[in-house]
């Protein structure tokens, strides 16, 4: 094939994203995906989508979007690229209502619902259903383009191997679900494949099929992962058989509040200790239940009382919500609490990228979870998707210039390396003793002795040996992160550290995972706001 090609590897919300720009641009792409889009991770993102529309009077604009971003990311993040995402959100938001997602609206002005870390209204939502609403005006974009040849779906393809040369991409083989055949697809590629839910099965709010081989392929093939070490545990979770249930940041958006019993009382933590109560940024949150839970003078599980949400707020915006805990937990948020407690969420880390997006191998790019961009040591609700959104199309932007033609080809001789569940499993329970909501060196050291054990494991293949390095490197990020900042709390380092203002990079030397940390652009001017 002679025409302009980029691979684009997941078909979730920054994949469409990528394969609309390219369309858009003329330029053919590659959709690769284990699952058809309409399985993928994004459609399970609840609460909404961020953008300063100012539709609901409250002066909102771009600025402040852009400081509470940098805030509830404990300014880890570049000034730069944060600047861009929140000036940007309202094109995109605009953009995702004209193709067709259902947004709450009066007479098309957009609604917006207040969402954690923000004080203003700045949430596009369509109930609480919206990763799947807008994921399907994605899909209907998407096979307009497909129709005219312009994007080639590879469902049902697993990415397991990814080619350099001297740090420039060669090409990524890919195995046909189906049929176990392998394939090696040229040109440049666009990693989409959302963040390392694989490494905590059964663990986190999202789907297991983002397992993290991406990642763990991508670090084996010389790429740098960078800020590992924060997590994000979201507040309002229920464990449910395989997986924790999402209780939506808009549950306490329109008015739940966590309680926990204190002294035969229900306290309300939260609203006591803080301006915006139980909706402050979610690292904040889940710590502070983490305490009250182990203090002596509290009892039993922490609550999320939603009883005081008006009945027409459950018959509209939040009628999904109550469905889905009827459905799954038997009780009725309109009547009853619910105990919650926190879960794994988000991946603020992931592949380092530059401003375009690319990583340090040329040619090859990483948008969406996958990668480590906008989202600092703590992602604010609402801000996912919208990174996911903006983050696939710069990067086709950015991959358009290094697109050229390419081939696919067989590769019949092929032998893929197979992950064992029981290597999995380990991986998990080490990976959660180390990095936790409150961690400290004692522990962390402990869980990295055991990954060095399973690294060595006999008869370890090959991709679990690299998932392990991931999580030995992300392990000794937070190990080497002496301060406390965002999702990542230490107790034996409390307070925050201007020194550790910055990205722990993690990179593969003589296959063993080796840390350092280093500068991201913009740094320096929001210098005095760091808080301890
Ligand atoms: O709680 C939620 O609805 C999650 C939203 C998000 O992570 O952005």
């Amino acid at each position: 094939m002679n025409e302009k090609t980029v691979n684009i590897v997941g078909a979730g919300l920054s994949g469409l994203s990528a394969a609309i720009t390219l369309s858009r641009m003329g330029i053919h792409s590659r959709l690769v995906s284990s699952q058809p889009s309409e399985r993928a991770q994004s459609v399970l993102a609840e609460g909404g989508i961020n953008a300063a529309l100012d539709t609901m009077g409250e002066s909102d604009n771009p600025a402040d979007h852009f400081s509470d971003t940098m805030k509830g990311g404990c300014f880890l993040e570049s000034e730069a690229a944060v600047k861009e995402l929140t000036e940007n959100a309202p094109r995109v938001v605009t953009e995702l209502f004209r193709l067709g997602t259902p947004f709450q609206n009066e007479n098309g002005r957009l609604t917006l619902r207040n969402f954690g870390g923000q004080k203003k209204k700045r949430t596009a939502y369509a109930k609480s259903s919206t990763g799947k609403m807008i994921m399907t005006a994605l899909i209907d974009e998407v096979r307009k383009y497909e129709a005219q040849g312009l994007v080639e779906r590879f469902p049902h393809h697993d990415l397991v191997y990814i080619k350099t040369d001297e740090k420039t991409l060669q090409s990524i083989f890919v195995k046909d679900l189906y049929t176990g055949e392998f394939m090696s697809l040229g040109g440049c590629t666009i990693l989409c494949t959302g963040g390392l839910n694989g490494f905590f099965e059964g663990m986190t709010t999202g789907t297991t099929q983002n397992t993290g081989n991406a990642a763990a392929l991508a670090f084996g093939a010389g790429a740098e992962l960078a800020n590992l070490e924060f997590i994000q545990y979201h507040p309002t979770t229920v464990a449910i058989s395989g997986k924790r249930m999402l209780i939506s940041e808009a549950a306490r958006g329109e008015g739940g509040k966590l309680f926990i019993m204190k002294n035969g009382k229900p306290w309300y933590f939260m609203e006591e200790k803080y301006e915006l109560g139980s909706l402050m940024p979610r690292d904040v949150v889940s710590r502070e239940m983490f305490f009250v839970k182990n203090a002596s003078e509290c009892t039993g599980d922490v609550f999320l009382d939603m009883t005081t949400i008006g009945g027409d707020v459950w018959s509209g915006k939040l009628s999904d919500l109550r469905k889905e805990i009827i459905s799954y937990l038997k009780q009725d948020p309109k009547k009853e609490p619910i105990a919650v407690s926190p879960g794994i969420h988000f991946f603020m880390g992931g592949i380092r990228v530059n401003d375009r997006f690319e990583t340090n191998i040329k040619g090859l790019f990483a948008a969406g979870e996958a990668a480590c961009k906008f989202h600092g040591a703590n992602r604010l609700g609402g801000n996912s998707m919208l990174g996911a959104v903006f983050g696939g199309e710069t990067a086709a932007r950015a991959a358009s210039k290094s697109a050229e033609g390419s081939q696919v080809k067989p590769v019949p001789d092929y032998k893929d390396s197979v992950s064992s569940p029981q290597i999995r499993a380990r991986l998990r329970d080490l990976l959660l003793g180390g990095l936790g909501i409150v961690r400290s060196g004692e522990t962390m050291k402990a869980a990295l002795a055991d990954l060095e054990a399973l690294y060595s494991a006999k008869g370890i293949s090959k991709i679990d040996r690299l998932r392990v390095s991931v999580g030995i490197a992300a392990v000794e990020s937070a190990l080497a992160r002496e301060e406390s900042r965002g999702a990542h709390f230490r107790k034996d380092f409390p307070k925050t550290s201007e020194a550790f203002r910055r990205q722990t990079v993690a990179r593969l030397e003589n296959g063993r995972p080796v840390i350092t940390f280093e500068k991201f652009g913009g740094e320096g001017a929001l210098k005095d706001e760091v808080h301890s």
